[in-house]
């Protein structure tokens, strides 16, 4: 946790994470009279006090989805694959998606006496570390990465021999599920993930290109936690992504992303103050509907061409006496180089129609 004190002396913490703040907020609004299931998401920063490395920062930006209030393998179906589909249309391959269960209130319980069992068999081979998690969050030393004890954690017990029979389904039907969808997924019984909130399903998808901190992505169910902060059982399920890590991944795989604030329109002036008075007005029109652009030092025709080109510009319009004398704007096509000449009335709906799409922005 990123924790210190204030200059009251009180001490704050900021968030790790977003999936208890939505929990908190599902409580404290009454988000249960809404609709069901409610799909949320949210986009900023957390806080973790860390050792900062490549891919590990005190400070990183996530995209979280939670879809909370239904309890069904489907759920956890279609946040798996929102993951998975995020990446994937942002252009990353070679992403491995790992899947496993750690049961539920029935079943885990069994399985931490098991493990426990192990390492109190095991304990002069733990590390400090380890024998502390031992007393609090065993289930936390099974996805240990520590080299010294890689050994023992071979050796731990398997979570899917102590899973019940509805949590054995539950995670039978979500991986059939993926399967047929064609999503490969590798069953990792040792994930269990950082979080003391999961019941069921997690999940994490990782990228070759991010070195040790390899995890682009994950989540899993929670279907206890909302109870735990004072609401309603309500079971959930959700995902959280680091933006930082993905970048690093599109960058080790060479994806050059869209330059999505490229203008739409770029408004080249040819004439004197009259021109240019008119084009800033237009700009302004335009901008309601439209990335527009226009000059702002003075420059003459060929260089404003020049600079809506850099700029990457889909449509120009220029603005000359000929323009102001006859109500008609003339729009160049960048790509293609077409012209046309635009009554001003029709000038929106004709750009929108050119820009293609029709997209406001
Ligand atoms: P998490 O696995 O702790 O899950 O974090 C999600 C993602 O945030 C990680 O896969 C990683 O990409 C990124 N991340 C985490 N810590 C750092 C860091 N120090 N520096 C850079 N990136 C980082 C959660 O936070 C859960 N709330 C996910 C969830 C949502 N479970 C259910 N719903």
């Amino acid at each position: 946790m990123y924790t210190f004190p204030d200059r009251k002396g009180r001490s704050l913490t900021l968030r790790p994470e977003g999936t208890a703040s939505v929990a908190r907020a599902y409580v404290e609004h009454n988000l249960q009279a809404g609709p069901r299931p409610l799909k949320t998401y949210y986009i900023g920063p957390m806080f973790r006090y860390e050792r900062p490395q490549a891919g590990r920062y005190r400070q990183h930006q996530q995209i979280g989805a939670e879809l909370i209030g239904a309890s069904g393998p489907g759920a956890d179906f279609e946040m798996v694959t929102l993951l998975v589909d995020l990446f994937t249309s942002a252009g990353l391959t070679g992403l491995r998606v790992l899947l496993n269960s750690v049961g539920d209130a029935a079943c885990r319980p069994n399985f931490t006496a098991a493990l426990r069992d192990y390492l109190h068999g095991h304990l002069e081979q733990l590390t400090e570390d380890m024998k502390r998690q031992l007393e609090m969050n065993p289930l936390r030393i099974l996805d240990s990465k520590d080299p010294r004890a890689k050994a023992l954690v071979e050796g731990m017990p398997d979570i899917r021999d102590h899973l019940c029979d509805a949590c054995r389904e539950h995670h039978r039907t979500v991986r059939t599920l993926l399967e047929e969808a064609g999503v490969a997924v590798e069953e990792a019984p040792r994930l269990v993930r950082g979080l003391d909130y999961y019941t069921r399903t997690v999940f994490e998808v990782q990228h070759g290109g991010l070195g040790a901190q390899s995890a682009l992505g994950g989540g899993g169910r929670y279907d206890r936690l909302i109870e735990e902060v004072g609401g309603p059982s309500v079971p959930a399920v959700g995902f959280s992504t680091g933006v930082e890590r993905t970048l690093l991944a599109l960058e080790s795989e060479g994806v050059a992303l869209p330059a999505e604030d490229s203008p739409e329109v770029a408004i080249v002036v040819a004439g004197g103050d009259r021109e240019r008075r008119a084009a800033l007005l237009l700009a302004r029109r335009l901008r309601r509907r439209f990335r527009t652009e226009v000059d702002l030092l003075g420059r003459g025709l060929g260089r404003q061409m020049k600079g809506a080109n850099k700029l990457g510009a889909r449509l120009v319009v220029l603005v000359g006496e000929g323009e102001l004398e006859s109500g008609h704007w003339t729009v160049k096509t960048m790509e293609s180089g077409e012209q046309a000449s635009v009554a001003d009335a029709e000038l929106e709906t004709r750009l929108t129609a050119m820009v293609g799409g029709g997209e406001d922005s």
